[in-house]
């Protein structure tokens, strides 16, 4: 795959402000002349926003943790075919919610340790990393009452609870910390216009 172009993701816990700042980003990039796409995971393709379905509406036990790390997998698999690698290589900045992180986390951590299993999986199906991942960190509790505020179908793992929320903020801040090189931590529980002036500093600094 040729990437001539930036891929630049959001990760965080439900309700951190990703989807906000995301497109936040992508208006400020666009006003100054580039080429962006806005995408998120699971989704981004048609094929995969009906997995989407699948794995975001329905009961919490719905799926394994090891069946979910298969249908996300799948998922972005084809957005990577259909979007993400196809704009990169038109020279474009893709901007996305959420990409291979959350699954470490949500699937990797969430019912046991499954990382390893995630992990290879990504080696084997996606093996790209974005260039850079912004991690919008928050606490759980206002990141949970945030995200509820919004009152949505997708509710699954919003169902799973605030135990759920503290662990994948503490994983997330770890995982920020194994992958120094493109990770920035950016403070989320601060007025929106705060968060955007990090985001974009962090941002003009990787594509200058
Ligand atoms: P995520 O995509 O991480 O789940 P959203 O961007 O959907 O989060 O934000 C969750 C909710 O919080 C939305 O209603 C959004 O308008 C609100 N929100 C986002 N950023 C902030 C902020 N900095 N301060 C207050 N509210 C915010
Ligand atoms: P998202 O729409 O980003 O939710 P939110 O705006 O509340 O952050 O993602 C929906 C849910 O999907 C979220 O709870 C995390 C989960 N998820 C995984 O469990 N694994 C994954 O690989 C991805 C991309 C998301």
């Amino acid at each position: 795959m040729t990437s001539s172009g930036r891929f630049i993701t959001f990760e965080g816990i439900d309700g951190s402000g990703k989807s906000t700042q995301a497109r936040l980003l992508a208006e400020a990039l666009r006003a100054r002349g580039r080429e962006v796409v806005l995408t998120r995971e699971p989704g981004g393709s048609p094929g995969a926003e009906e997995i989407r379905r699948l794995v975001l509406e329905g009961d919490p036990d719905r799926w394994s943790a090891e069946t979910e790390i298969l249908l996300f997998t799948a998922a972005r698999r084809d957005h990577l075919e259909r979007t993400i690698a196809p704009a990169l290589a038109a020279g474009q900045v893709v901007v996305c919610d959420r990409f291979a992180d959350s699954t470490r986390m949500y699937q990797g951590l969430s019912r046991g340790d499954l990382r390893a299993l995630v992990d290879q999986l990504h080696g084997l199906m996606i093996g790209r990393e974005p260039d850079l991942t912004l991690l919008i960190d928050m606490d759980p509790e206002l990141g949970l009452s945030r995200a509820r505020g919004r009152k949505g179908h997708e509710e699954r793992f919003e169902d799973m609870g605030i135990e759920l929320q503290r662990r994948m903020r503490a994983g997330f801040l770890a995982l920020a910390g194994e992958f120094p090189a493109r990770f920035r931590v950016i403070d989320g529980g601060r007025p929106m216009e705060a968060v955007t002036a990090d985001v974009l500093a962090a941002v003009e600094r990787e594509l200058a």
